[in-house]
């Protein structure tokens, strides 16, 4: 071994490192020059084999020699790497202010939007959503809600019945039937939200719908009246239709609740029907196996095309129904 030997070692390394084009190229000089069987490694290890003062003046030059290789493939590194990052931005760059891709990602439809906002407000306080299926049986859609069988909503007219007939379901023409599952297989307190698609035999015409959808609210719990009805209205009408709405009870019937009561609104500076309620009829309650000595409770239904169509002025139930993106976009997305 001799001390121009390892010099040109060096000089072979700094030459190899500063040849390299890019981080691949120095990583094969690396191993050429530096790695476990480069000739200065060599040496290094072989130092051992060396008299005590062949060891002392080759191990310094050995020393200085690997040093020196180190920084110039520091060095090496530090200027490929910067130029790799410089590339990389080059290749990746971005052009903002190309024409972004103005395609439209679809979203809910105005019914839904509404259906969930329903079903928000009364989850904030503590209400449960419940959901039923749309071919009901009469007995859940009519019978069980005390409706007779000679009301007018059991004839053909008003109700779509399943073929065949014998089979005693029917299209549910309300959210009520809900009520009553849920009071089967439920024990009080029932505080629900059902909000749902329902069906009657109408044409379509600009109020009408064959397809429409109700949100129907039960209360059953000690000592529930009227008065917890006509809160629970207001501050849903509020909700509904901005704070500075008025609601008002006018007296009706529906055979499953007594009393009962039509609930209107004073919205832009008129009176408009919104919907029906009252207090459950103690017989529905019975059906149901609710003592009626230890429960009451209230309950109200809606449609929700004709909250919509008041809500935002819509005159043609056409709109929501056909969906015409024009109309429904309007509305946002809803998510
Ligand atoms: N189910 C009734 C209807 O469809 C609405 C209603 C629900 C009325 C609950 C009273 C209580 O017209």
């Amino acid at each position: 071994m001799r001390v121009e030997e390892i010099s040109t070692w060096v000089e072979d390394a700094q030459k190899a490192f500063a040849s390299a084009t890019d981080l691949d190229s120095l990583k094969a000089a690396r191993l050429a020059h530096a790695g476990d069987k480069s000739p200065i490694a060599l040496a290094s290890r072989g130092l051992g084999s060396l008299s005590p003062d062949d060891k002392a003046s080759f191990g310094k030059v050995i020393g200085e020699a690997k040093a020196a290789i180190a920084q110039s493939l520091a060095d090496a590194t530090a200027v490929l790497e910067a130029e790799r990052d410089r590339k990389v931005l080059l290749e990746e760059v971005v052009d903002i202010t190309l024409p972004v891709n103005r395609s439209h990602r679809g979203g809910l439809h105005p019914i839904s939007i509404i259906k969930n906002e329903v079903s928000d407000f009364f989850i904030e306080q503590g209400f449960a959503v419940e959901e039923g299926p749309e071919l009901e049986s009469g007995w859940l859609n009519f019978d069980a809600l005390n409706i007779p069988a000679d009301h007018p909503a059991r004839t053909m007219q008003d109700t779509f019945f399943i073929e065949p007939v014998e089979s005693g379901m029917v299209l549910r023409t309300h959210t009520s039937p809900v009520q009553i599952r849920t009071m089967l297989t439920q024990q009080p307190p029932i505080y629900v939200v059902c909000p749902g698609r329902t069906f009657r035999a109408d044409e379509l015409d600009a109020t009408h719908s064959p397809v429409f959808h109700q949100v129907e609210g039960l209360v059953i719990d000690k000592g529930i009246t009227m008065a917890h009805l006509k809160g629970t209205l207001d501050n849903f009408a509020r909700h509904m239709f901005g704070p500075d709405v008025t609601t008002r009870l006018r007296p009706s019937f529906f055979p499953f609740t007594e009393p009962s009561a039509e609930v209107d609104i004073f919205f832009n500076n008129r009176w408009i029907e919104w919907g029906g309620c009252g207090m459950v009829n103690p017989k529905v309650l019975a059906t149901c196996g609710i003592d009626t000595d230890v429960y009451s409770g209230f309950a109200f239904g809606m449609g929700l095309e004709r909250t919509l169509m008041v809500r935002h002025g819509i005159t043609d139930m056409h709109d929501i129904v056909e969906g015409d993106l024009r109309f429904t976009r309007q509305f946002g997305v809803g998510l």
